[in-house]
């Protein structure tokens, strides 16, 4: 989608289709709708709201053709909720909205007024970042499928122009980041295995001058990797261990971030084999190692002056006669001894070796991304990623990145009890914790291969996937966790 910014009047746009935003001023159950845009467009759309035709309720719309005065084709008024507690987050997906209505109707460019409720800059940056998610449909392999994406956007505002273009030009790279994981993310695993994965995310390195290196079982071996290789084994498809590298002149030796993804192309849960039921939806257990993909393109387009290091895990999990199977024990690169009580509880085995190859490679700071946990679901839900940290200071840096981004995520606690719950008869510790606070034992069980370095982990199995369409998002891969990673490194990397 092109993105364009517009600094004369919505009056003289012509476009096929205006949008402009509906708000609610009214106190608690009264209501008040105006159309928060310049008079021209507030006295067109009169009529609309004296016949409430529109109230300002959250994503409800009212269309108007040729509407008296404006030079649009058409006026699209998007309802945005109550003036008072109207946020950016609100905007990006209203604009998503705007953007979701117009696609079935094979328009094919559109001009939002910026309302002026938000300040400038961040107004443009959360209409272009909403739109562009918002023109994502997940159909790539249906016959009929006719390309009902929108060409353009004109973002209508005031304010200095360099900043605003800045802002548009940002945005724009966050969520066709946003969007290029959601590609990887949809595609099934017979069309994604590690192997192409990997080929992937060498192409985007090359096109955005990272570098990229790509790993198979040999090297596994070498590394000792007998986590990883635990769960790679009972593949015939190679495994591939993913490291992209932004190292940017000027940048200092440390801090080093590390993005440390879960890349399970498909997971059948191994010789503890899941039920039939959904399976299918296990080709999106690769979801965290794309999320780190496309956090590292936005990175290296944006270029803070930060070391960002990516790694990415990729196998599948099957079953087989090769496959490690209930009471095996495996030596991790760390040297730790693991007892595979459940082969289904795999993406924590391939962590726990990207982790400690993070820490190898001289990163110094890690955040970690998974399709992790059905019981992250069991207590979250699918509207809140669950996070888990080991250093305070950290975690608040990333909170500040969460409310920028709008992204939800709850934190969830790691005390040192919940360790019990992993301790082995044999060994080190098992790789599952019983059935209470399934997603925390998981978190426990990676914090003990992040050692004493600070350490985030992100369990996005509720949230990597939109079980239902919503007015801003098509349903399928959501592509969360990568605006927030891009927010945070930028500014990690600026104090
Ligand atoms: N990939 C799954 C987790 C998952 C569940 C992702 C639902 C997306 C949606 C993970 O590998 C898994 O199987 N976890 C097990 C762990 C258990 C065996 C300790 C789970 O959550 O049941
Ligand atoms: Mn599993
Ligand atoms: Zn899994």
């Amino acid at each position: 989608m092109k993105t364009i910014l517009s600094l004369s009047s919505a009056v003289q746009l012509e476009t096929e289709c205006l949008v402009a935003v509906v708000l609610d001023k009214g106190e608690k159950d009264k209501t008040e709708a105006y159309v928060s845009a310049d008079k021209a467009i507030q006295q067109s759309a009169a009529d609309l709201l004296s016949a409430s035709d529109i109230t300002g309720k959250n994503f409800e719309v009212a269309w108007l053709h040729r509407p008296a005065g404006l030079k649009a084709k058409r006026l699209l008024l998007i309802g945005g909720g109550k003036a008072k507690k109207f946020s950016s987050s609100d905007l990006r997906r209203l604009a998503g909205a705007a953007v979701r209505a117009l696609k079935p109707r094979t328009l094919r460019n559109l001009a939002f007024v910026l309302p002026a409720e938000i300040p400038a800059e961040e107004a443009v940056k959360a209409v272009v970042e909403g739109a562009i998610v918002g023109n994502f449909d997940p159909d790539t392999y249906k016959s009929d499928r006719k390309d009902q994406n929108v060409e353009s956007l004109t973002v209508v505002t005031t304010g200095d122009q360099a900043n605003l273009q800045r802002a548009l030009d940002e945005a724009r790279i966050l969520a066709e980041s946003q969007n290029f994981t959601r590609d990887l993310v949809n595609e099934p695993s017979n069309r994604m295995t590690p192997t192409i994965l990997a080929n992937r995310a060498q192409g985007m390195a090359e096109d955005v001058g990272l570098k990229c290196e790509v790993y198979g079982a040999d090297k596994l071996k070498e590394l000792k990797m007998g986590a990883f290789w635990g769960v790679a084994q009972g593949s015939d498809e190679p495994p591939a261990l993913i490291v992209m590298r932004y190292e940017p002149d000027g940048a200092p030796e440390k801090p080093v971030l590390g993005l440390v993804g879960k890349g399970v192309t498909f997971d059948t849960g191994g010789i503890s084999i899941k039920p039939a039921d959904n399976m299918e939806k296990m080709k999106y257990d690769m979801a965290g190692g794309a999320t780190m993909i496309g956090a590292i393109r936005a990175i290296a387009l944006l270029k803070p002056k930060i070391k960002v290091i990516g790694i990415v895990c990729a196998t599948e999990n099957m079953p087989s006669g090769k496959a490690q199977k209930p009471g095996d024990i495996q030596t991790a690169m760390s040297g730790k001894t693991i007892e595979i009580i459940n082969t289904d509880a795999e993406g924590r085995l391939v962590l726990a070796d990207g982790l400690c190859y993070a820490r190898q490679l001289g990163c110094t700071h890690l955040i970690d991304a998974a399709t992790l946990t059905g019981a992250v679901v069991v207590a979250l839900g699918y509207y809140n990623a669950g996070i888990f940290a080991n250093d305070d200071d950290f975690y608040n840096r990333f909170k500040n990145a969460l409310d920028q981004s709008g992204e939800k995520m709850w934190r969830l606690p790691l005390d040192d009890e919940y360790k019990e719950q992993i301790k082995s008869g044999i060994a080190d510790m098992m790789n599952t914790g019983g059935r209470w606070g399934g997603a925390i034992t998981a978190a426990m069980f990676l914090k003990e291969f992040a050692e004493d370095i600070p350490w985030i982990h992100l369990d996005i199995a509720g949230t990597a996937w939109m079980e239902d369409t919503k007015p801003w998002i098509a349903k399928g891969p959501s592509g969360i966790a990568v605006r927030s990673l891009v927010e945070f490194a930028r500014k990690f990397g600026s104090n």
